[in-house]
């Protein structure tokens, strides 16, 4: 099969589509004919090095952590899943031909491959932060980063819950943001005063998503310092934010399910913008400006 990959770090002109050897469903897995696979950060932080701990690179690496296809094998132990299926979700090494999912959806039949694809990272990572802070209906979310993949999901689940969201972007998302049901705030200096305006007063809970604002600026708008949640700025813990990575605090399964019913609802709209998978150098570029308005996905 062919699949995006890298043998040195650097830029986006690292990438190559060629050939790589078949993936197989073990255990608890499924493997799927990809339709569309999305670009998160992560897959860029690990082709320029910044995940190496300054070693040096061996071997090939590949890219990928979401995509959506159908089924074409399925691993031991696994039920309520069969070849031909259609579904989405997490997974590593997903921008190829074939890939293998750790956790899966059934992808709703109105809902579009790309669209599908990109919701695996981002709708998990936005049900756990949400999940973290205990969002309700009722409860006023500052979202900090809301128009990029993880944060316009977010927003989304959150009003979904009947949350009230204020959330953060550059002037240029803000109506995207109101779009997508926000009050929208510009970031950076004086944010904290443009929140407190914005909700009427302190928040119930901040989901710290770019990792850019300093903590102590986003623990001032919350009840206490662990009603911020980040998934961006591992330092925050030690202000006493709470810091999540996806490990045991994870329910990658019941996120999904949640995710695709939200699709399938329209409660949730996700924004995308796609590329071949030969061109995602040009996909990563934007990626690796910083500015997002919903997802890039990679297509076959
Ligand atoms: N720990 C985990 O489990 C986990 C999971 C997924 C992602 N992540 C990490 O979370 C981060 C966000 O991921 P993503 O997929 O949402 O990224 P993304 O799609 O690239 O979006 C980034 C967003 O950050 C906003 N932004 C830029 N500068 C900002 C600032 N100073 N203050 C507030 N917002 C700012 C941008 O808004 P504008 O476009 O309006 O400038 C953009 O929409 C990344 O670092 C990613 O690696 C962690």
């Amino acid at each position: 099969m062919r699949a995006l990959q890298f043998t040195v770090y650097g830029g986006p002109e690292v990438l190559e589509w060629g050939d790589a050897p078949d993936p197989h469903a073990g255990p608890g897995q499924i493997r799927i004919a990809v339709r569309a696979a999305s670009v998160n950060p992560i897959d860029w932080k690990m082709f320029a090095g910044v995940l190496s701990g300054g070693q040096p690179m061996v071997g090939t690496g590949y890219l990928g952590y979401d995509a959506a296809g159908v089924v074409d094998e399925v691993g031991d132990g696994v039920t309520g899943v069969s070849v031909g299926d259609d579904v989405f979700g997490r997974g590593r090494n997903t921008q190829a031909e074939y890939a293998v999912l750790d956790s899966w959806a059934a992808k709703p039949p109105s809902v579009d491959w790309a669209v599908a694809a990109a919701a695996g990272v981002a709708g998990e990572t936005a049900e756990r932060g949400l999940r973290l802070l205990d969002v309700e209906a009722g409860d006023t979310i500052f979202v900090d980063g809301g128009a990029g993949g993880v944060g316009a999901v977010a927003v989304q689940m959150a009003i979904a819950r009947g949350a009230r969201v204020v959330a953060s972007s550059s002037e240029a998302n803000h109506d995207y943001l109101r779009e997508i049901g926000a009050t929208p705030v510009l970031y950076g200096d004086g944010v904290v005063t443009r929140v407190l305006a914005a909700a009427g007063g302190q928040v119930d809970a901040v989901f710290y998503v770019a990792g850019k604002t300093p903590v102590e600026d986003l623990i001032s708008l919350a009840p206490e310092p662990s009603q911020v949640v980040t998934i961006a700025n591992y330092a925050a813990g030690q202000a006493g934010a709470r810091v999540t990575g996806g490990g045991a605090d994870s329910r990658p399964m019941a996120a999904l399910a949640q995710v695709a019913e939200l699709l399938a609802q329209n409660k949730l709209v996700i924004k995308v913008q796609t590329f071949p998978f030969d061109r995602a150098a040009d996909a990563y570029r934007i990626s690796q400006g910083g500015h997002l308005r919903g997802k890039l996905v990679l297509l076959p």
